[in-house]
C-alpha cells in the first residue's frame, strides 16, 4: 500500500527506471566516520530490509563507504534483489588507511572501483553510477571532467554501467559532462540552510534530471533551526520530518535519500511524505537559508 505514497514516482530521463521520491542513503550503515563494519550489523540489515520491505526502490550507496562494507551489508541484507530496486553508487573517491577521503579518478581507478561495486553488491551491472567529483577542500570546484565522464560513458558502452549522474558538480561541469553523454541525476549538497544549487535545480528539472540533495537532513551536522521547530511543532511533525517535506515541495525532480542507521528514524523519514505543509510555512522555511545569507 505504502508503494503508491512515497512521494510518487520518478522516472530517470531516458531510461526505463522508476524510482519513488522517496528513497534510503546508505552511508550512515558503516562505522563511525563511515569506517569500518558497523556496531550492530544485525540492526543495519535490518533497516534495510525495512526500506525495502516498506516500498523504497531507490537505495544510494559507494564502495568508499566502509570501504566496501556498506554494499557488503546491502547484498548481505537484500541480495537477490527485488525487481525494480534501483542501486546508485558513486566513483571519484578512496579511502587509505588514514580514514581520509582522496582522489581516486584515473580512468584505471574509476574502472576498477565499478569492478569493485559490482563483486562487493553482486550484481552484473550498476544501475547508476555518479562520477563525484572531488576538489581541493570542500564543496565544488570547476575545472574539466571529460576525462572521467568519457571514462564512465565506456563503461557504460561495455555493459558494466547502465546510467550515468553527477555529484558534487557545478552547472559548468554539467554541460560539459552532457556533450559526452546523457545526465541522469545529480546529486549535490541541497538542504533548508544550503540553497546555492536554486538554479541548478530549476534547470535540471526544466530537463527532467533527477537532483538528489545529499545531506538533507545537514548530514554530520544535522539542521538545527527555531523556525524549523516551530514549524514542526504546528505540523505535529519532527523538524527532520519537516525537512524532507520541504525538499519534496522544493521541485518536483528532488529525489530524497534520508540517511539512517535506526529502525525509528527510517520510519519517521518515511512517514515525512504524508506531511504537505502549507504556503505560509515554505515561505517561513525559505526565510532560514535567507537569515544565514543575511548573517
Ligand atoms: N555524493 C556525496 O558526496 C555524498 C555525501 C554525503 C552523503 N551522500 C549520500 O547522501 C545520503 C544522505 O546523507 P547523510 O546520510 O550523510 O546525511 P543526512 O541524511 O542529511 O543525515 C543523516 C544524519 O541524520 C540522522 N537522522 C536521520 N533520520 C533522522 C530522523 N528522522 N531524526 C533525527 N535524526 C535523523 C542520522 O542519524 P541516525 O543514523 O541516528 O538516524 C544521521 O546522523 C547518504 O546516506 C549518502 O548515501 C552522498
Amino acid at each position: 500500500m505504502r508503494e503508491s505514497i512515497l512521494g510518487g514516482p520518478f522516472t530517470f530521463p531516458g531510461t526505463d527506471m522508476t524510482v519513488q521520491r522517496m528513497g534510503y542513503g546508505a552511508m550512515q550503515l558503516a562505522g563511525p566516520g563511515v569506517w569500518g563494519p558497523p556496531n550492530d550489523l544485525k540492526n543495519a540489515e535490518a533497516v534495510l530490509r525495512e526500506a525495502v520491505e516498506s516500498g523504497i526502490n531507490h537505495i544510494d550507496t559507494s564502495d568508499f563507504y566502509g570501504p566496501h562494507i556498506t554494499n557488503q551489508i546491502i547484498r548481505q541484507a537484500l541480495h537477490p534483489y527485488r525487481a525494480g530496486l534501483v542501486i546508485v553508487t558513486k566513483l571519484g573517491a578512496r579511502r587509505p588507511p588514514d580514514k581520509s577521503w582522496q582522489r581516486a579518478n584515473s580512468s584505471e581507478e574509476l574502472t576498477a572501483g565499478v569492478y569493485d561495486n559490482l563483486r562487493n553488491l553482486g550484481l552484473d551491472a550498476i544501475d547508476i553510477v555518479n562520477y563525484r567529483v572531488v576538489g581541493s577542500g570542500h564543496g565544488t570546484e570547476e575545472g574539466s571532467i571529460s576525462e572521467q565522464v568519457t571514462a564512465l560513458a565506456e563503461l557504460k558502452h561495455k555493459g558494466l554501467i547502465r546510467h550515468i549522474g553527477l555529484s558534487n558538480v557545478t552547472a559548468t561541469q554539467v554541460t560539459e559532462a552532457q556533450k559526452i553523454t546523457e545526465i541522469v541525476c545529480v546529486q549535490n549538497l541541497y538542504n533548508l540552510a544550503h540553497r546555492q544549487d536554486d538554479l541548478l535545480i530549476d534547470d535540471l528539472a526544466r530537463q527532467g534530471i533527477a537532483y538528489v540533495p545529499f545531506f538533507p537532513l545537514g548530514g554530520f551536522t544535522p539542521l538545527q533551526s527555531s523556525t524549523l521547530s516551530e514549524v514542526a511543532q504546528r505540523f505535529n511533525a519532527t523538524p527532520m520530518q519537516v525537512a524532507l517535506a520541504w525538499l519534496r515541495q522544493r521541485s518536483p525532480n528532488i529525489l530524497l535519500i534520508p540517511g539512517t542507521s535506526s529502525l525509528i528514524h527510517l520510519r519517521e523519514n518515511l512517514a515525512a511524505v504524508e506531511l504537505t505543509l502549507s504556503t505560509d510555512a515554505l515561505t517561513e522555511l525559505d526565510g532560514i537559508a535567507t537569515a544565514i545569507a543575511d548573517h
